[in-house]
């Protein structure tokens, strides 16, 4: 069997060697480039493709897998969002993903970036950048027990991120629409968004980006917000209109906001090796307010994460190799 692994990282490469050793019958290759319509050449000869999900793969690429008898995509990454999944299915491509290859490395990042505009860490930074060290009225934080958390989206991310909070003390509602209203475990489950909306503290996104949720952070859910709201989303950039957020937060009519995910993320921001310079207007603007985080899409980046990401990916290659079929196949 021959493996293509594309988007490879440095720090995955120890993590590919380990296996590539453990499974010396396997042949396989590796290359820094994204899996595009032009680099999809290098995998000829292979049987399955692995990659990370961070630009859009288009029916174009899947024509190109197709015949060249690649039939195998095993993304190394939870989201299966920007793939042309009906082209996937009509040229008969079968696709993996790894779904928790470790729901708390992001759970973590989404409460760290909390507590950080909690206790307005980019105050304090900022100071210091400036040459000041000396206390000031714009630290005063508040305290996370005393937030009422609001989580859309309990899978596996905002379950976790639900334990953490509850660890802090902090009051927990939480919106579902696989879970029904009421209490559960210490949580107020509620039947609709806008109840987090008009009581939360803090909102803390976990939903993928399906049609349903496209800008459900809009102007009209921000005016339902309090002046106190944080809203953090370690998810995906589609779930918030961007010019909303931006205006509510130069009213004031929200506290801050962190961003890991952004609707028009560069395939620069996933890329170590480039000396490219953030030049979205918008995002500059944001970037310079200091009750704003952001972050180029690397909520997930831990270790743990990185092995599993890796070992995922090359086992559900191996189990379409063997039986034309893996235990996360998503199409
Ligand atoms: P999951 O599938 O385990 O959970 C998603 C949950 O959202 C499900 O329980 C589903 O019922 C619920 N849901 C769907 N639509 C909803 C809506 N409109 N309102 C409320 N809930 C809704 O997924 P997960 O592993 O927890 O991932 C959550 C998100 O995090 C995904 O978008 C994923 O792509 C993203 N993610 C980001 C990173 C990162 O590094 N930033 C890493 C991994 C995953
Ligand atoms: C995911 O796993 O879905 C992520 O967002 C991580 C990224 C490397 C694509």
């Amino acid at each position: 069997m021959k493996i293509y692994v594309y988007n490879v990282r440095p720090d995955e490469i120890a993590f590919i060697k380990d296996w590539q050793a453990n499974h010396p019958d396997v042949e396989l290759a590796m290359t820094e480039d994204f899996l595009t319509v032009d680099t999809v050449q290098k995998a000829e000869g292979s049987t399955g493709i692995s990659a990370l999900q961070t630009i859009p793969y288009p029916r174009e690429l899947f024509k190109k897998m197709a015949a060249m008898q690649i039939t195998f995509l095993a993304l190394r990454n939870v989201g299966v969002d920007n793939l042309d999944r009906q082209a996937a299915s009509d040229y008969g491509i079968k696709i993996s993903n790894v779904p928790a290859y470790s729901p708390y490395a992001i759970a973590e990042f989404s409460v760290t970036q909390v507590l950080n505009l909690l206790r307005r860490t980019k105050y304090i930074a900022q100071q210091q950048l400036a040459g000041d060290f000396h206390w000031s009225p714009d630290f005063m934080g508040r305290e996370l027990r005393k937030q009422t958390v609001g989580v859309i989206g309990t899978g596996r991310i905002g379950r976790h991120a639900m334990v953490i909070y509850q660890a802090f003390g902090a009051t927990l509602m939480a919106y579902d629409p696989m879970i029904e209203a009421g209490e559960h475990d210490g949580v107020t489950y509620v039947s609709n968004p806008e109840a987090i909306f008009k009581t939360a503290d803090i909102i803390t996104l976990h939903v993928p980006a399906v049609k349903s949720n496209y800008h459900l952070i809009n102007a009209e859910t921000l005016k339902l917000m309090k002046p106190t709201a944080i809203i953090v989303n370690t998810a995906r950039g589609a779930l918030i209109d961007l010019d909303a957020l931006q205006t509510a937060l130069a009213n004031h009519e929200i506290a801050g906001a962190a961003l890991d995910a952004f609707e028009n993320e560069t395939a620069a921001m996933q890329q170590y090796n480039t000396t490219e310079k953030l030049t979205d207007p918008q995002l500059i603007a944001l970037g310079k307010l200091p009750n704003v985080l952001l972050s180029p899409h690397m909520a997930f980046h831990t270790d743990v994460a990185v092995t599993n990401m890796v070992n995922g990916s090359l086992n559900s290659l191996l189990e379409f190799g063997r039986q034309n079929r893996a235990e996360f196949q998503v199409e």
